[in-house]
């Protein structure tokens, strides 16, 4: 029989490091195609451990260019999509919608309307897996749980931009028959995550003693996950998931972000030998993000119940590897913020 062939796309971002790192590495009868056209998100300096594999291509591609996509398609015969390429910050969504519409929407389809011209119908051993996002389903309330039933309501550009790319996928399933499988997941965090999103750039605003913008009044509540955590139930699902099912995936630890910054803080000082409270002094509250979500946490049991899969990394391990990673690796991130970032902080921070 011939090799699998796997394409995951968004590879060189955040999750898709963390995943295509496992999958080289965990299943070597694999070939792992990493599609990436390298934005501000993406950097191969996250997968250099294993960029050598026998098993681990990359192609540089952008999925907004069909024709590209589709050249691609011919030329490997894919026989499975796991699909994490987007455009995934919700502020940059704010101020720039329609970069969101181009890649999370209609690089989407590219991916589906190439994935269902090359398997010509015939959907034998085929697999087209959709990553997306607990923010489809909106904004909760004091009380209550996204379950895979609760109705679509995004809030934002992003969630907006992810459930409409949610809704095609469904609808190759319903239409074409195509074997799709989507799962919602909640905030990740750990290694190699871009520091525009709260916890790398409050760890990078402590380094530097550069204020720390909490958003409101810092009472907004997300439910964090170890993002390696993440990439196994990816694993998980993509081998077992039932076709055309989605499956939630959460971390079963909500906390406010107030709460969260306080606790990175007081890591970080004791980390760095830093007085105590020394970093909460740099806490800030900024204006709000329009239309803040105001709490998400995931109903996890159907991938618990049905795939017997938790996540295995307690928040007090996660939260002091993530700080102690980001602080030996300094320099990673001082790559990273240089150029294009510095403007889209400047702009981002200082407009307010
Ligand atoms: P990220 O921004 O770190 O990485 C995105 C990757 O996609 C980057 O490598 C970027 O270069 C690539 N990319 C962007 N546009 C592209 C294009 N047009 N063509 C090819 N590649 C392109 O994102 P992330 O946080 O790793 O999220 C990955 C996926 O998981 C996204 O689909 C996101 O919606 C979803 N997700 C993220 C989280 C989270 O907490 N970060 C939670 C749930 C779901
Ligand atoms: O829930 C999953 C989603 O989690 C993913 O789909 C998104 O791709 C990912 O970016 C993340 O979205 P959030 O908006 O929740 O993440 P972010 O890190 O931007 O913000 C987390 C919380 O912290 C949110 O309530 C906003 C707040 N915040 C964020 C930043 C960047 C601040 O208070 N200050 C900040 O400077």
């Amino acid at each position: 029989m011939s090799k699998r062939k796997i394409l995951i796309t968004g590879g060189a971002g955040f999750i898709g490091s963390h995943l295509v790192r496992r999958m080289v590495l965990r299943y070597e009868d694999y070939e792992i195609y990493n599609l990436d056209n390298l934005t501000y998100a993406g950097n191969l300096e996250n997968l250099r451990d294993i960029e050598s594999k026998a098993n681990y291509h990359f192609i540089k591609a952008d999925i907004n260019d069909f024709e590209e996509v589709k050249a691609l398609f011919d030329r490997y015969r894919f026989d499975s999509v796991i699909h994490l390429a987007a455009e995934s910050h919700v502020d940059r969504s704010i101020e720039d919608p329609l970069a969101f519409v181009h890649t999370n929407v209609l690089g989407t389809m590219h991916l589906l309307y190439a994935a269902r011209q090359t398997w010509k119908d015939d959907y034998t051993g085929k697999r087209f897996y959709q990553v997306s996002t607990d923010e489809v389903y909106g904004s909760l309330g004091d009380t209550g749980l996204f379950r895979e039933d609760t109705a679509y309501d995004p809030r934002s550009p992003y969630s907006a931009s992810k459930a409409s790319a949610d809704h095609f996928v469904r609808a190759y399933f319903h239409t074409y028959g195509m074997p799709v499988l989507i799962s919602n997941c909640s905030n990740n965090y750990g290694p190699y995550q871009f520091p525009e999103k709260l916890i790398p750039l409050v760890i990078n605003n402590i380094l530097h003693r550069r204020t720390i913008p909490v958003y409101g009044d810092g009472s907004n509540v997300r439910d964090w996950l170890w993002v390696e955590d993440h990439a196994e139930a990816i694993d998980v699902l993509f081998h077992n998931g039932i076709e055309g099912e989605t499956y939630n995936i959460g971390g079963n630890n909500e906390m406010q972000n107030i709460e969260l910054v306080h606790l990175l803080c007081d890591i970080t000082d004791e980390m760095l030998g830093r007085p105590v409270g020394d970093s909460r002094a740099l806490i800030t509250f900024v204006k709000d993000r329009p239309g803040h979500d105001r709490r998400y946490a995931i109903d996890a049991s159907k991938i618990k119940d049905t795939m017997g899969w938790e996540p295995g990394t307690t928040p007090e391990v996660g939260f002091r590897k993530t700080v102690r990673w980001y602080l030996d690796n300094d320099s990673w991130l001082d790559a990273v913020t240089s150029g294009e970032y510095l403007k889209y902080y400047e702009k981002h921070y200082h407009a307010r």
